[in-house]
């Protein structure tokens, strides 16, 4: 499907100024000058982005672009200058990041006079990953098809304006990685012809100060190169991989590197050959070191070591800690379990001392109601951040919520995740509620100001950007009410992970993809016992982390379930039994979203129609959803605690036996848009 325009505070549409462009040399320095009536420019036969981004929608005074050896990669600054606004550099990407912060001051409706900025990024590298599929699919995708791959000509010029648009939808971001394909890679990925393919997209993205990386099957030297063994230790393998690296970058000379999914889920590995994930992952980064590129490895593997899932990845890869090349990145799920709604942050993250990491945010939303529940996830990443310091780490992966659907995110919101993972990985000390208003200001053009509504004014005071923002703010938290609260996690239906199946158990799935394994509910109570009683996860954390996880009294609520097997006449800090408070949870999450759909409707009059009707749709959608939640979870969980639902608590409108028959039939790629009933 064609795009339309509507990425607003992404790309940051504006009315374009009719302005020509200039430049010449400064004494030592090469600076850009846009200035009304003169002709336009190239940089060394390449047009600099900044520049043309500027000339087309920059509405203020004068423009300086100055280059100066010696600045941070990637890092700017802006200056008023008399009339003039001046913004230095010391390379394109750094112009382009100023252009872009200068037109977003523009869009937000702020003073861009008496300017005095200094940025520069957190992160060296702020990465998409795109989890797509050689025939178009997009695992976990819920926005259509794949914007890269399937039947998409390379060298058309619809290809070419979609690259346009997502490389300036990044750069706007200070994105500047993307990992075009499934980590569950298919060899083909490393196919002469797919890898022409990766070298027209490279040569599209590269304007924009991306870079292009490829996940890769560890056992292409067999599926390939047609070699016997794919063993990093030997001599053809390395051979095989050294050939293949050097055909990369002779066709892209700034290939950024390889994303590894290796004995992990069914994907071949070094274990395979009886090595270590380091060796798997030395071999390669030895042979992209010439080229300056890097290994991401990621911890993702959860081979049954140990009867409790959340431990095995650091099992694995805790003996590990210092043996990786420093051109290998450990690429880490913000959780051990797999992107839940809520979960406790992994504890390689504190534990790994001597090995550079990285984490693993989901954009897409697998468990968070993909394309259809509005659901803020920037709260969400800054609470792993105060569990584990930026600093720390030394980059930041998203993987990725995008598809060819008109509105590349399935849902409105939806693209303010990619925002807000953009944001953060520049500056993850930006706040949810700053990232937030920034996106509402420049997509919706309202005023994050309660009282202050850009467009027409709302029909009753108090309505406008600022209550999107908050209902934004509290949406993540309604999710875990609705879904998962007090610790509770991965009680999804199988496969597509879309609703509530807390009984799903079939004969034949893995213990560990199925949710009794998980809540372990019984006639005592509810949640998995990790103590040290218990499988001793809290041992894997800091020890005064461990002393607090590891008491029932002392254990946040938030995670109680997700550490304890907590009895359900448990008493909770409101006074309440547990079996009570999950009740209240549940139901408080129900009323959020009806909130959520309240407030917006009351928006009607300040949002286009288009988009006020989609979102209307989708929340309608998550108001039925969260009740099925509800009533799917409270019910079934009532058969082991025996308890009655308080009176105070709306109850529940299904039929449980109904709701254990019910079955979406959708795959892994797909959404469930439309025509799905309960
Ligand atoms: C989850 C997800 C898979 C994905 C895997 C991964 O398990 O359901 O689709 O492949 O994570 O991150 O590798």
């Amino acid at each position: 499907m064609k795009k339309n325009i509507i990425v607003t505070a992404l790309i940051m549409l504006m009315a374009a100024w009719n302005v020509t462009a200039a430049w010449g040399e400064d004494g030592s320095r090469l600076w850009l000058r846009l200035d009304a009536n003169s002709t336009p420019a190239t940089v060394s036969g390449v047009k600099c982005m900044a520049m043309t981004e500027l000339q087309t929608y920059w509405q203020g005074g004068p423009i300086v672009l100055k280059r100066q050896k010696g600045m941070a990669q990637d890092g700017y600054t802006i200056k008023s200058q008399g009339e003039a606004t001046v913004i230095t550099a010391s390379g394109d990407a750094g112009l382009l990041y100023g252009a872009y912060h200068l037109l977003r001051l523009q869009e937000m409706g702020l003073p861009c006079q008496m300017l005095d900025i200094k940025e520069k990024p957190f992160y060296d590298l702020r990465i998409l990953n795109h989890w797509d599929n050689p025939n178009g699919t997009v695992e976990r995708g819920f926005a259509g098809k794949s914007i890269f791959w399937g039947d998409k000509d390379v060298n058309s010029e619809d290809f070419a304006a979609s690259m346009k648009m997502y490389g300036r939808a990044n750069a706007s971001l200070g994105i500047n990685g993307t990992v075009l394909n499934n980590v569950n890679a298919k060899p083909e990925a490393l196919s002469t012809e797919s890898l022409q393919k990766t070298k027209a997209i490279a040569d599209l993205l590269r304007p924009y100060g991306i870079h292009v990386y490829l996940s890769i099957n560890f056992a292409s030297p067999i599926k390939v190169g047609g070699l016997k063994t794919a063993d990093p230790l030997d001599k053809e393998v390395v051979r095989w991989w050294k050939d293949k690296v050097n055909e990369i970058y002779r066709m892209i000379p700034d290939f950024g590197g390889f994303l590894v999914k290796a004995n992990s889920e069914g994907e071949p590995g070094p274990q395979d050959f009886g090595r270590t994930h380091a060796d798997g992952a030395n071999m390669l980064a030895d042979v992209l070191k010439p080229h300056k590129g890097i290994v991401m490895w990621r911890a993702f593997v959860y081979a049954p070591q140990s009867p409790d899932r959340a431990n095995q990845a650091y099992l694995e890869f805790m003996p590990l800690d210092g043996q990786f090349r420093d051109n290998v990145i450990i690429q880490i799920k913000n959780g051990p379990v797999d992107f839940q709604p809520r979960e406790a942050y992994s504890p390689l993250f504190t534990a790994m001392q001597k090995t550079p990491m990285m984490v693993e945010f989901q954009i897409t939303q697998e468990y968070l109601g993909a394309a259809n529940h509005l659901v803020y996830l920037a709260p969400m990443w800054q609470e792993f951040f105060s569990f584990v310091k930026p600093a720390s780490l030394k980059a930041m992966a998203g993987v990725a919520n995008i598809g060819d659907d008109a509105n590349w995110c399935g849902h409105h919101f939806a693209q303010a995740n990619w925002y807000a993972f953009g944001r953060l990985a520049w500056n993850p000390a930006l706040t949810s509620k700053v990232i937030a208003e920034e996106w509402v200001a420049q997509t919706l053009g309202l005023n994050p100001d309660t009282s202050l509504v850009t467009t027409p004014l709302p029909p009753a005071g108090g309505i406008g950007g600022g209550a999107v923002v908050s209902m934004m703010l509290d949406s993540r938290e309604a999710c875990v009410s609705y879904m998962m609260p007090l610790g509770i996690h991965h009680i999804f239906a199988g496969t597509h992970h879309y609703g509530p199946e807390p009984w799903y158990s079939p004969k034949g799935v893995r213990a560990d993809w199925t949710p009794p394994y998980y809540h372990k509910a019984d006639s005592i109570g509810l949640g998995f016992d990790r103590t040290l009683n218990g499988s001793a996860n809290v041992k894997q954390y800091p020890d005064e982390l461990c002393r607090v996880y590891n008491d029932i009294n002392t254990c946040p609520e938030n995670l109680l379930a997700w550490f304890h097997h907590v009895p359900w006449d448990h008493r909770m800090k409101s006074g309440r039994t547990f079996w009570d408070e999950l009740c209240h949870k549940y139901d408080d999450g129900v009323r959020q979203t009806r909130r959520f759909l309240a407030v917006w409707d009351a928006m009607q009059p300040c949002v286009d129609a288009q988009r006020f009707e989609e979102v209307q749709r989708k929340l309608r959608i998550q108001v039925r959803d969260a009740e099925w939640w509800r009533d799917a979870c409270l019910l079934y969980f009532q058969t082991f605690s025996h308890r009655p639902i308080p009176q105070d608590v709306e109850h529940p409108v299904h039929n449980l036996d109904e709701m254990m028959k019910f079955h979406i039939p959708i795959t892994m790629y797909e959404n469930p848009e439309s025509g799905y009933t309960k």
